[in-house]
């Protein structure tokens, strides 16, 4: 690496240092180690390569002060011819061996960078999904691509920069020091003119370019929200295009003028120091000349002296910036290392055992719930505020209890906002109950591995999110193994073969982002048949069919009644349809149940239920429910 780079790299580190000078522990320091033990035998390998380099580095120089020796002492040709010879094949070990360096430093990083990242994705991939409510995806996104590889860089750097750097030092100065101690020392004397000034200047662009991240991030944002389909929508609609523009235009510009100021730094930086050391190397000449005229010094010497001096300033400057290398190394892996540490609110026990064979059965026992502050599942760093918002945490389900039976369907109705959808929640373990307990099978789901909840459990939400991927993988996301006939079967019983088979390419069209590129109804009917695929034994249905017109309900109405045959089912119903064919009906208010009973016993009762009835659910089904007979779901 040419002199240049190695010194503009440690005064680029040293402005993209982290400012905040927290203490590090040596916990930090032997969690890295512990990461990087298993290259243990790599790191042995660069740090003997390093050695060797440093070795041939000075070796050079030295032996071409032996040839300018040689040539004023009128030594044969053979001396010379073979001086050189040895600096050819120097020069050729050290191209090897250069290589073979950069391919385990290279090896070494990278291979770095692959532990950390499917580390953080694991864990990141098993929080909670309150995690997700809280967390901002992008601030996460960044901390898996920029932090991994920042730790990864300042590793390598540090490795390469640190150690090769003092071994090269420490033999160059030895050497030099051998061969005169007077003119050695007063070429360094120079030095802190160039590094100090240099080491103020790394603070000020370290501001520039925090700000500058800022306003990529900013515009980032920007960006990705204007300019997806539904954000996009919302522009045309009510947005100023003008301002948005504007907004756009500063953040770009203050980012064009932070730019010319780093490119200037660097240019600044860089003659400086090519500056100095032509000034230090004016020194040796004129010095070392003065010397060899007066014959106290070999004429060779001088030339070494030169040569090595050019060796001197690289890893000198690389060094000054050394500590702050290695503090942002550790700030990385500090901030990669916070979030592997965060503890999932929700784990699985060591010895938590399957859902019981058979049919399921359902069952809330005294449950309270309230979500989660912000505090408790996410971190203050990944949402860029100081303190994470300790508020929330009220409860939004009361002692709720009830119990459905094995095969049979339990409805849950009431208003908006009720804590409906939270009790369904509660059931898969996307969040734990604060007191009480919720069973499957009779066992607590807290004792329950994930796998055989997920395996046990089907669910259609609300809003049926659907990756960006083909029909076929969002189809098959609970039953991986499923054939050909099962999902043509699936889709055609949830009325959606004609649809998909008009597709262009079938089962295998992406579904856009969001799922965007099909209807609501066509989206939620998507979810229904991967239930009906997935064939699980217990089946929560949250507001399943709400975005369907009642054609469509009608139809999709049959295969659910299919899929919820002689299985155990919570149905959060919107249709009066669903509610009637249910075993029992429990009406949630305010996050309690406040009536439960049958549909008839209910209506006579004359309470809630009575009243959501005339206004919720007779209002649009009175024709239908006069005449026609129940539905079975
Ligand atoms: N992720 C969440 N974080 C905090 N509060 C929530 C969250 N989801 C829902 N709530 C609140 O919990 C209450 C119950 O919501 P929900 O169970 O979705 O009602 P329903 O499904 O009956 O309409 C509401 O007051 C709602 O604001
Ligand atoms: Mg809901």
């Amino acid at each position: 690496m040419s002199m240049e780079v190695t010194a503009w790299s440690s005064l680029h580190s040293a402005m993209n240092a982290q400012q905040d000078r927290r203490p590090f522990s040596r916990a930090t320091v032997r969690r890295i180690a512990a990461f990087a033990r298993p290259r243990r035998r790599e790191l042995y390998r660069f740090l003997l390569l390093s050695i060797v380099m440093a070795l041939l580095a000075v070796a050079t120089p030295v032996l071409a002060g032996r040839v300018v020796d040689a040539i004023v002492q009128g030594k044969e040709s053979g001396t010379v011819i073979r001086l050189a010879l040895l600096i050819a094949v120097i020069a050729v070990a050290e191209a090897g061996l250069g290589l073979l360096t950069r391919l385990l430093s290279a090896t070494l990083g990278e291979g770095l960078i692959l532990d950390l990242r499917t580390a953080v994705f694991d864990h990141v991939q098993r929080m909670p999904v309150a995690f997700f409510t809280r967390t901002r995806t992008g601030a996460l996104v960044s901390r898996l691509n920029n932090d991994v590889i920042g730790a990864q860089r300042a590793f390598s750097n540090t490795l390469s920069g640190v150690v090769s750097n003092v071994v090269t030092l420490l033999l160059t100065l030895t050497v030099m020091l051998t061969i005169s101690w007077q003119i050695t020392l007063l070429a360094l004397v120079l030095l802190p003119v160039f590094v100090l000034p240099a080491r103020r200047m790394g603070s000020r662009m370290a501001r520039m370019q925090r700000e500058a991240a800022a306003h990529n991030a900013a515009m980032g944002t920007q960006m990705t929200e204007r300019f997806s389909a539904p954000g996009a929508t919302l522009v045309k609609l009510f947005g100023r295009p003008d301002d948005e523009s504007a907004e756009f235009a500063a953040r770009a510009s203050r980012v064009r003028d932070i730019g010319i100021r780093t490119a200037m730094a660097q240019s600044t930086f860089i003659t400086a120091l090519t500056l100095v050391s032509a000034l230090a190397l004016a020194l040796v000449y004129g010095l070392g000349g003065y010397y060899a005229l007066r014959g106290s010094l070999e004429p060779g010497a001088v030339v070494a002296l030169a040569l090595l001096l050019t060796r001197l300033y690289a890893p000198l400057t690389a060094l000054a910036g050394a500590r702050v290398e290695v503090m942002s190394a550790l700030v990385s892996f500090e901030r990669v290392f916070e979030i592997l540490d965060l503890k999932p609110l929700i784990a699985e026990k060591a010895d938590a055992r399957k859902v019981p064979e058979g049919p399921v059965s359902v069952e809330f026992d005294g449950v309270s719930f309230g979500y989660p502050s912000a505090d408790k599942v996410s971190l203050a760093s990944l949402e860029e505020v100081a303190t994470l918002d300790s508020r929330g945490g009220t409860e939004v389900l009361h002692e709720v209890s009830f119990r459905a039976e094995p095969g049979r369907m339990v409805a849950l109705v009431g208003s908006s906002g009720a804590g409906k959808s939270t009790i369904a929640q509660l059931l898969p373990r996307l969040y734990d109950a604060d007191s009480g307990a919720v069973r499957l099978g009779g066992v607590d789901v807290r004792d329950l591995t994930a796998a055989s909840i997920r395996e046990t459990l089907g669910m259609v939400t609300q809003d049926g999110h659907l990756f960006h991927e083909s029909v076929r993988a969002n189809l098959t996301l609970a039953r991986p193994g499923a054939t050909e006939d099962e999902i043509w079967d699936a889709l055609r019983r949830s009325r959606l073969d004609g649809l998909v088979a008009s597709l262009p390419d079938g089962l295998d069209t992406v579904v856009g982002e969001r799922g965007y590129r099909l209807s609501g109804g066509e989206r939620q009917r998507l979810t229904i048949a991967r239930l009906l695929l997935a064939r699980q034994r217990v089946v929560i249905l949250d507001e399943a069919t709400a975005h369907l017109d009642s054609t469509s309900e009608a139809a999709v109405q049959e295969a659910l009644a299919e899929a919820l045959e002689g299985r155990t089912a919570v149905v959060i119903a919107h249709r009066l349809s669903t509610v009637r064919a249910a075993d029992l009906i429990l009406v949630v208010e305010e996050g309690r149940v406040v009536e439960r009973g049958t549909h008839a016993e209910l209506l006579a009762a004359g309470g809630r239920y009575e009243e959501l009835y005339r206004t919720q659910f007779a209002a649009p089904e009175a024709g239908q429910a006069q005449g026609a007979p129940v539905e079975s779901v």
